[in-house]
């Protein structure tokens, strides 16, 4: 009974562990603003390596209300892609693994994958590390072979384990964005992958209604079909 317990209390203890090592995204997927904002975001710092294949720049501008001059503006980042095509990377994936190793995985689902708080998470953690390739690692992905191109806006960290044997970032050089406005562009960020993920989420959960509604009806319909049929058997 004692043993039982007592894995349970590691167990409880390792939840609550993985749950306060992530931090809160926050992000709130009907801040029609965030989501453009995000999505602009993407196309800037991300869309370089990481496709979007299950994602058209159409569907894209009629979900998040963007039109055809600002996405042709700021996220479609090349003038010979037609934007009823899937959001390809710029760089090819062959090219990429000469260089990193690694292809970038597509980010359509990661939302999905790896959860918004996670992401959120993730793309506040690098830090330098002079032993990795790069030059960078992450607290979050260890050892992950991807540079850190957030950098130049939050600034870079370093890691230092303090005496109680806690890890710890360490702000080492300011970038261009104020901690809060950093924040808010991680947020924005992982809002439009969070929508990526699901982006018909509002239609489908209108269209179950309808569904719903159809099979009550049709149920009640064949309720007194039944009746109608039995009535002349009794
Ligand atoms: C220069 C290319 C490049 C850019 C730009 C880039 N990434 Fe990556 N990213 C990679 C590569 C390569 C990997 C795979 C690394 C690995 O598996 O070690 C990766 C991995 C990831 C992963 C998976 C992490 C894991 O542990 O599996 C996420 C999430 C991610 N990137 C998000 C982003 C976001 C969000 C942006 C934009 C802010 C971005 N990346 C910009 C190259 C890039």
């Amino acid at each position: 009974m004692k043993s039982v317990q007592g894995f349970f209390l590691v167990l409880l203890a390792m939840f609550s562990f993985a749950a306060q090592a992530l931090m809160t995204a926050n992000n709130d997927l009907d801040d029609i603003e965030s989501l453009q904002r995000g999505a602009q975001y993407y196309s800037q710092y991300c869309l370089a390596c990481h496709s979007m294949e299950y994602q058209r720049y159409r569907t894209v501008a009629q979900d998040l209300h963007i039109s055809k001059q600002a996405m042709r503006a700021s996220i479609i980042v090349d003038s010979q892609v037609h934007w009823s095509e899937p959001m390809q990377s710029v760089l090819a994936k062959d090219n990429m693994e000469a260089w990193l190793g690694v292809a970038a995985p597509d980010l359509t689902l990661a939302a999905d994958q790896y959860s918004v708080d996670w992401l959120y998470t993730f793309l506040h953690q690098f830090y330098r590390d002079e032993q990795r390739p790069l030059g960078v690692n992450n607290l979050l992905a260890p050892n992950i072979m991807m540079p850190n191109v957030l950098e130049g806006l939050q600034g870079s960290q370093s890691f230092s384990r303090e005496s109680d044997g806690v890890m710890a970032l360490m702000p080492t050089n300011k970038g261009m964005l104020s901690q809060a406005e950093y924040d808010q562009l991680v947020r924005d960020l992982v809002n439009y992958l969070a929508y990526t993920t699901e982006p018909k989420q509002q239609v489908r959960s209108e269209l179950g209604l309808w569904v719903i509604g159809f099979l009550s009806v049709f149920t009640i319909l064949s309720l007194l079909l039944k009746k109608e049929y039995w009535r002349d058997v009794h």
